[in-house]
């Protein structure tokens, strides 16, 4: 994808939670073909008894994924790769505030509650996405919530789906995406609603609703194309790293940056891939005292070529590249994926390839079965310096 292609891309998508329904759907017949096709008998690589919790638990940090409700409900196969490969269990949509807050005096916390549960029971811990964001906005927001009443809304939100898994959480986002130098702003944010309906402080104030409602739960800015070395990766850079020294000067209760890592998008993400600017902007991040989460990580393989052992090759290098410079920098404390599995990724509609084939982006694939990925970050785990 060119960079034109990509900022067109990045601009005109919308995360609709529309796409919620396509997810769970396209689950189920996964799972039906995996479970006939594991009915035959399993590959080779199931014999592998490592997990990537273990081999991120043996030197201090902790690996998770994202995943929705209805796919871990309806998907024992998925279910169990869950509960063998993530120490950490993050709700893809479900803590969203179209998910959790449909009207105004109303909140639905049964997915989330029992993603809570499900992790609970799989000894994972569990984390937080999203308190302040400009997508995934209810409509009700758009037609009552003004200046006069927004602050005593985003409190009363804040304090009631934060205060509900209060000393359960290992973290939260609280601020997902303030950052767009693109935007042309002095300050670099991006124009968003509670921006136009709070002012700048609008991210500070969210942070210190959220520490009053959890004292304990690691508070996270969160935003993505940091990971690249294009200009417009710089400027993201410089802007999200004022961002988190203002709020620091400012004593808001913030603990850590997550860093989206949705990778595989820039043009030539081998020549855009730069290591070491990488580990600077961690150092400098460390250095304000914030620990480092990478909180979304997957690897769009939409531009790579069919065949599959080239194209997983390929995902694998991506994933090892990334890992081995971010694993190096002792801050980083936990490392995500969006998902776990080929068979239900939010990138099978985002970046679909143009030849239809299903992607391969996670470190198992459709059939829950470990893929090169996955033995590119077991290996970086086992080479990163112990916590
Ligand atoms: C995405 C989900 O994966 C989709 O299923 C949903 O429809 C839209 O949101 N950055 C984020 C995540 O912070 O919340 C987004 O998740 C992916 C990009």
């Amino acid at each position: 994808m060119n960079l034109l292609n990509q900022r067109r891309n990045r601009r005109s998508f919308l995360y609709l939670s529309g796409l919620a329904g396509l997810g769970g759907l396209s689950a189920v017949s996964a799972a039906q073909f995996c479970r006939s096709s594991q009915a035959q008998g399993l590959t080779s690589s199931a014999a592998e008894s490592r997990s990537l919790r273990q081999q991120a638990a043996a030197k201090g940090i902790l690996y998770g994924a994202a995943a929705r409700q209805i796919n871990l409900a309806t998907d024992p196969t998925l279910a169990a790769s869950y509960g063998r490969e993530c120490s950490l269990l993050v709700p893809e949509w479900e803590l969203k505030w179209d998910a959790v807050h449909p009207e105004p005096q109303r909140y639905d916390f049964a997915k989330s509650d029992w993603l809570l549960s499900f992790s609970q029971s799989h000894s994972m811990q569990f984390r937080g996405h999203t308190l302040v964001w400009n997508q995934a906005l209810p409509v009700w927001v758009g037609e009552t919530v003004t200046q006069a009443n927004a602050e005593q809304v985003l409190s009363d939100h804040i304090a009631t789906v934060v205060g509900r898994y209060a000393g359960k959480m290992h973290s939260w986002d609280v601020v997902n995406e303030a950052v767009e130098p693109q935007e042309g702003r002095s300050d670099g944010l991006r124009q968003t609603p509670w921006l136009a309906l709070l002012g700048v402080d609008y991210i500070e104030l969210a942070f210190r609703l959220a520490a009053a409602a959890d004292p304990n739960a690691l508070l996270v800015y969160n935003d993505d194309s940091m990971s690249y070395d294009m200009p417009f990766n710089d400027d993201k850079r410089v802007a999200v790293l004022k961002l988190l020294e203002r709020l620091k000067a400012k004593n808001v209760p913030i603990h850590a940056l997550g860093l989206e890592s949705h990778l595989g998008f820039e043009n030539s993400p081998d020549q855009n891939f730069n290591p070491q600017k990488l580990r600077q902007f961690l150092a400098d991040v460390a250095s304000l005292g914030l620990k480092i989460m990478v909180t979304e990580l997957d690897v769009t393989d939409r531009e790579l070529p069919f065949e599959l052992a080239r194209r997983d090759q390929k995902v694998a290098d991506i994933y090892r590249d990334y890992l081995a410079a971010i694993l190096d920098e002792p801050a980083v404390v936990s490392i995500v994926t969006w998902g776990l599995s080929d068979r239900v990724t939010w990138l099978s509609d985002y970046a679909a390839r143009l030849d239809g084939a299903p992607v391969r982006s996670l470190p198992l694939d459709i059939d829950c079965q470990q893929k090169p990925a996955w033995t590119a970050m077991v290996e970086q785990f086992d080479q990163a310096p112990a916590r």
